[in-house]
């Protein structure tokens, strides 16, 4: 991620909130950080998807930090339910209202170290990238500690954290540590876990941003004793950036990425509006054009927010994604608690070309 603070340490924890709530400028939804890898989608089919593959589809996963969403829109595909936890309010409120649509996601805020939401033994999978990497000794030692009583008994974690402790206090540039905890290395998350009775079976290190450091590392943690217990398998990835990050971006230039799933609010729309549902059928039969000319028509005789987001649906199945946009835009300006609307413009940014 961009680099949030003065590197000159990591804030106290009333600090970190309201930096979260109040200072941070999400008018991107975090989808910046994503910018090295070509794209949030390529981040995390390249980097993410190809590291917890083994570990979904999973009944319930446990995100922490999810910020405004990044990963929740890929993970909230992956399980029967899913539970977000995060310090900022605001980063609740925002995923709250856009993943409105989804009945089996919920979020609530925490204190920076509670999963009191879960009950013992019941999460799959833990899951946290781009976030822990700025928690300190405490927040990792409290964090573990209840890992050890939510963990399912074959349940497993993946965590994204610092590995800036694992170097010597002045053997390094600290303004150029992507303002990493520094008291956290992928040792001590072992004896960590090991002390309240977990296992990692496997941490990577990697150089983060940079070609010289290893100052992250991806953990995965499970009960001892579950069928992903095993030795610890470690791996230095020095050229994380250099490799997995470039050739990320190269993919992101050479193919396009997936088309957004927008989705027609028919649910919700006017029973009255014939026109409507007419052309909501020829959509159907895949005659969009035809489809998105009778319900501009019927917008202009008459305004129903459910004809405005079809139509926007239209505009984006006929390549037209700008209108989609504009469409959208004016719709929630009007009619800020419809949900479809939200929805459907995530979709699309989530697929806009840089
Ligand atoms: C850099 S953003 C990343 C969000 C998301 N993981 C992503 O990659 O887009 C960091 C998020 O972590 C949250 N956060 C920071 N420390 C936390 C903690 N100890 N427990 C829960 N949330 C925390 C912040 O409120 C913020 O939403």
């Amino acid at each position: 991620m961009a680099q949030a603070a003065d590197d000159a340490g990591m804030p106290a924890l009333a600090d970190n909130i309201s930096m979260w709530n109040e200072s941070y400028d999400w008018s991107q939804q975090g989808d910046e950080w994503s910018d090295a890898w070509g794209g949030v989608a390529y981040q995390w089919w390249v980097t993410l998807f190809s590291r917890i593959q083994g570990f979904v589809p999973a009944g319930r996963i446990l995100e922490i930090a999810p910020g405004y969403g990044r990963w929740t829109h890929f993970l909230r595909d992956l399980c029967d339910e899913l539970v977000g936890v995060d310090i900022a309010e605001t980063a609740v409120a925002h995923c709250r209202k856009r993943f409105a649509g989804d009945e089996h996601v919920s979020f609530h805020v925490n204190n920076g170290t509670s999963l009191a939401i879960a009950t013992d033994r019941s999460i799959d999978l833990i899951f946290s990238f781009d976030s822990l990497v700025h928690a300190e000794h405490d927040i990792l030692a409290g964090y573990l500690e209840e890992f050890a009583r939510v963990l399912a008994d074959d349940g497993v974690a993946f965590i994204h954290h610092s590995n800036m402790g694992s170097y010597e206090p002045g053997s390094y540039d600290p303004h150029n540590i992507h303002w990493r905890a520094t008291t956290v290395s992928a040792e001590l998350v072992e004896r960590l876990a090991r002390s309240v009775g977990l296992r990692c079976v496997s941490q990577e290190t990697v150089a983060w941003g940079n070609e010289k450091l290893l100052n992250d590392c991806f953990s995965v943690i499970t009960r001892a004793g579950s069928r992903w217990d095993r030795e610890n398998d470690t791996a230095a990835n020095i050229d994380f950036t250099r490799h997995e990050m470039a050739t990320a971006r190269r993919i992101s230039a050479l193919y396009p990425r997936a088309r957004p799933a927008l989705a027609f609010g028919a649910q919700e729309r006017s029973e009255t509006a014939r026109s409507h549902t007419t052309a909501l059928e020829l959509a159907a039969g895949g005659d969009a054009a035809t489809a998105r000319s009778l319900l501009r028509d019927t917008v202009r005789g008459q305004f129903d927010p459910e004809a405005l987001n079809d139509l926007a649906v239209l505009a984006h199945r006929c390549g037209d994604s700008d209108e989609a946009v504009a469409l959208l835009q004016a719709l929630i300006c009007l009619h800020p608690e419809h949900t479809a609307a939200h929805e459907n413009l995530a979709a699309l940014r989530e697929a806009r070309p840089e």
